[in-house]
């Protein structure tokens, strides 16, 4: 019903993708999937979950988007103007401390 794709980055483990299926939608599988991530970064020395997203706010399922990451815990760091990795659109960086204290 959903994925969750991490990346091990030297200062953080980075959410490279993540999907749930459209039908499952809004039932807190998408939560669970951060959260799933949240204690695998910990057990991984990782302190903070990052992730990038379309950081335009013109296009209606993306402000879906970081409305999601937001209520996950996430804040804004930065919005990258022209980001090579989404083919110059803007990127929005967010990232989300950890206590692993209580994750692991
Ligand atoms: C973003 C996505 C993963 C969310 O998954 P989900 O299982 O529907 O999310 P959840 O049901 O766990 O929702 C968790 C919280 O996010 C918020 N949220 C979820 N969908 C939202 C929406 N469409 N609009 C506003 N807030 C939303 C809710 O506030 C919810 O909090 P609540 O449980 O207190 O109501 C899913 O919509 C999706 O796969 N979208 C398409 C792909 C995508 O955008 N992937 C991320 C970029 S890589």
């Amino acid at each position: 019903m959903g994925f969750i794709l991490l990346e091990e980055r030297e200062c953080c483990m980075e959410i490279a993708w993540m999907a749930v299926e459209r039908g499952h939608h809004g039932r807190g599988i998408g939560r669970r999937l951060i959260e799933e991530a949240a204690g695998y970064a910990c057990r991984r020395g990782k302190r903070v979950l990052s992730v990038k997203t379309y950081g335009g706010g013109d296009y209606e399922p993306y402000q879906k988007t970081l409305s999601f990451y937001k209520s996950t815990g996430f804040k804004l760091y930065e919005i990258i103007d022209n980001y090579t990795g989404f083919q110059g659109q803007p990127a929005a960086v967010l990232i989300k401390p950890l206590d692993c204290a209580v994750l692991q």
